[in-house]
């Protein structure tokens, strides 16, 4: 193989690199020692591919030797990193669940917050494979509407880690918990993010409640970076929907202090830095991983799915949103608030307006329902509308015919152009 690089790390130091080229692949083999990827082991002379938009840290806690094939954008070796900070963190959180083991109890509620670009992804993701590397089965919840990393961008998920995160493809658990939210960012409609979070806090509640394995795991929640004004009360919001027991804060001082003033007392708020690898993405780069999260959910992380297309008439579905377009308190019908519109289900008449558009499959059998707090079973986008025929083309992970449940319609747009 060409491009062939060589790197020998110290104890306690990582290589860091990046795939920028867009057709480019990198190749990484460890030869010696051992090391790991945001937390998941690498095995010997396994050969793990990255492909456009991986910025991969390799870590090794006591030296090894790995290669490089192909052209990353950047590889170096820093040796200034948070990992035994995580690794404590991680030691705290198994002396809880040993106590949760013993009294048959739930183990650790864990919530990471920090602005955008701070890591938080990569400390779950971290936090999560120590968890199931000492064999607990935590569960993860992803309120990451803008880059969640189970199901497709705009969706509040939670699910059991059986396995630990592969560093090429991140999480591959099956069947997560999905509530369809529809937008990239919590503040596109607060009254609705702030339910389904209750919702899902209910949802994971039950699921521990029958699990004891995971309920003496606990559970660890991601959020998005949005920690200011509304963004913060949503944390809070967060905090005391899944009973969270520790919220670690990623670089942001102020933000801790706000939260050890505001949480009870009961809930430990730690300060914690940020790796110095983290790297921080542009919007057009946000907007590249949302396309890759979607692609994959149809396709497959190795393009190794077949998605189905086939034709449904206007008449053969309904299809509703969630929010009417929101007018000021004062302009409202009497006794009603600009919630109320937040939470308001809409039909929306099939056509032009649904294209490319991500469709959410309820599970609810009607709108009567509880339509919006029902989890959704999977996704569909619409590729061609056609007025003539009065049909929709869509693309859709299984076989016609469409369920005749209600479908969701969100924001979240993908071109489907192989
Ligand atoms: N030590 C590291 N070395 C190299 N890259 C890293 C390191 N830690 C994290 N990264 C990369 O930096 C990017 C941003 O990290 P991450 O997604 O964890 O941040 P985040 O705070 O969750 O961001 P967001 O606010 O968008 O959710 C990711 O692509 C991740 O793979
Ligand atoms: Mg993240």
């Amino acid at each position: 193989m060409s491009n062939k690089q060589t790197f020998e790390l110290d104890r306690d130091s990582e290589l860091r690199f990046e795939v920028e080229d867009k057709n480019g692949t990198v190749k990484l083999v460890l030869e010696q020692g051992m090391a790991e990827v945001f937390g998941s082991e690498l095995v010997p002379r396994k050969e793990y591919v990255f492909t456009y938009g991986a910025k991969i840290a390799v870590f090794t806690w006591h030296g090894c030797v790995v290669h490089l094939y192909g052209k990353p954008d950047v590889a170096y070796i820093a040796k200034d990193t948070p990992m035994s900070i995580y690794l404590n963190t991680h030691a705290g959180l198994e002396q809880l669940r040993i106590e949760a083991e013993k009294k048959d109890r739930r183990g650790p509620v864990v919530l990471i917050v920090g602005q955008v670009d701070t890591g938080k992804s990569t400390v779950a993701k971290i936090l999560i494979n120590y968890a199931v590397r000492v064999g607990r089965r935590p569960v993860f919840v992803d309120l990451d509407v803008g880059q969640g990393h189970l199901a497709v961008p705009g969706m509040m998920t939670a699910v059991l880690v059986e396995r630990p995160v592969t560093p090429e493809d991140g999480f591959s658990e099956k069947a997560p918990l999905v509530y369809s939210f529809g937008h990239k960012s919590p503040s596109d409609n607060m009254a609705m993010y702030n339910i389904l979070v209750t919702r899902l806090g209910q949802a994971v509640r039950e699921r521990l409640r029958l699990n004891k394995k995971a309920n003496h795991s606990g559970v660890i929640i991601n959020t998005c970076g949005w920690v200011k004004a509304a963004g913060y009360r949503s944390i809070t919001h967060v905090a005391m929907a899944f009973e969270v027991d520790l919220i670690i804060v990623l670089d942001n001082e102020k933000l801790y202090n706000e939260l050890a003033k505001d949480v009870p007392e009961f809930v430990w708020v730690v300060f914690q830095p940020k790796s110095a690898g983290v790297v921080d993405r542009t919007q057009t780069t946000r907007a590249e991983n949302r396309e890759r999260r979607i692609r994959s959910y149809f396709y497959g992380p190795k393009k190794e799915l077949y998605p189905h297309t086939f034709e449904v008439k206007f008449s053969e579905m309904k299809v509703y949103k969630i929010g009417a377009p929101s007018l000021p308190d004062s302009c409202m019908p009497l006794g009603m608030k600009c919630e109320d519109s937040q939470t308001r289900i809409v039909p929306v008449q099939p056509g032009p307006s649904l294209l490319h558009r991500i469709l959410a499959l309820s599970s609810a059998s009607s709108i009567d329902d509880d339509l919006i707090r029902q989890n959704v079973h999977g996704f569909i986008t619409v590729t061609d509308v056609s007025l003539e025929r009065e049909c929709l083309t869509v693309l859709s992970p299984q076989p016609r015919p469409l369920p005749p449940n209600p479908l969701i319609l969100t924001e979240i747009e993908f071109m489907d152009s192989v």
